[in-house]
């Protein structure tokens, strides 16, 4: 597929099949996400993945919508801050790096006919209490992952026009 055709039908889908994800198609979401590129080359991230029942529930506890958490696969980005490259102005950039990865993720996942959504809107105290995450470890964002039950929502984005500065704002 060509690169526009798959971010055009990349969408954050909302309902799974119960059909488990085959192991090899798991993997290779997760080498697309390993071979993502990171400031310094420095690879902050980890990759968490839940696919036992017991341990998606835990997840209700940071967040609780049953679509997410019946999905049969879900992949959790985390960054160890210490690891990744800080700018000279002190800007860390692990959580750029952990969205890279998992922005590869998603459209890896997308090509193998796969599902994904993004989530941030989790309680990440009551997450990082779910799954005994160690100290210095951040949770990016994390995704359901599953065949998909339907069709994502039609892109809605505002036009190049009002976001594109040509050699000034
Ligand atoms: C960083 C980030 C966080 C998001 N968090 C959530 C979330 O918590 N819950 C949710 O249902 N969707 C979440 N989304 C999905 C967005 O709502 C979705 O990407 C956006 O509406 C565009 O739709 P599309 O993904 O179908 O193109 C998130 C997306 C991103 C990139």
């Amino acid at each position: 597929m060509r690169f526009l055709d798959l971010a055009a039908k990349r969408a954050s889908i909302r309902s799974y099949e119960p059909t488990p994800v085959p192991t090899e198609l798991v993997d290779q979401v997760l080498e697309a996400g390993r071979l993502a590129p990171s400031a310094c080359n420095r690879q902050p991230w980890h990759f968490l993945v839940l696919t036992e029942a017991e341990s998606r529930k835990r997840l209700a506890e940071a967040y609780s919508k049953d679509w997410c958490l019946n999905a049969p696969v879900i992949i959790l980005v985390c960054v160890e801050t210490a690891k990744a490259w800080t700018r000279r102005d002190g800007v860390n950039y692990a959580w750029v790096d952990g969205a890279i990865a998992m922005d590869h993720m998603t459209l890896c996942a997308t090509d193998l006919g796969l599902g994904t959504c993004w989530i941030g809107a989790f309680q990440n105290d009551k997450l990082r209490e779910a799954l005994q995450l160690p100290q210095g470890i951040e949770v990016v964002a994390f995704t359901p992952m599953g065949f998909p039950k339907e069709a994502g929502a039609p892109k809605n984005r505002v036009p190049l026009e009002l976001i594109v500065h040509r050699e000034r704002w």
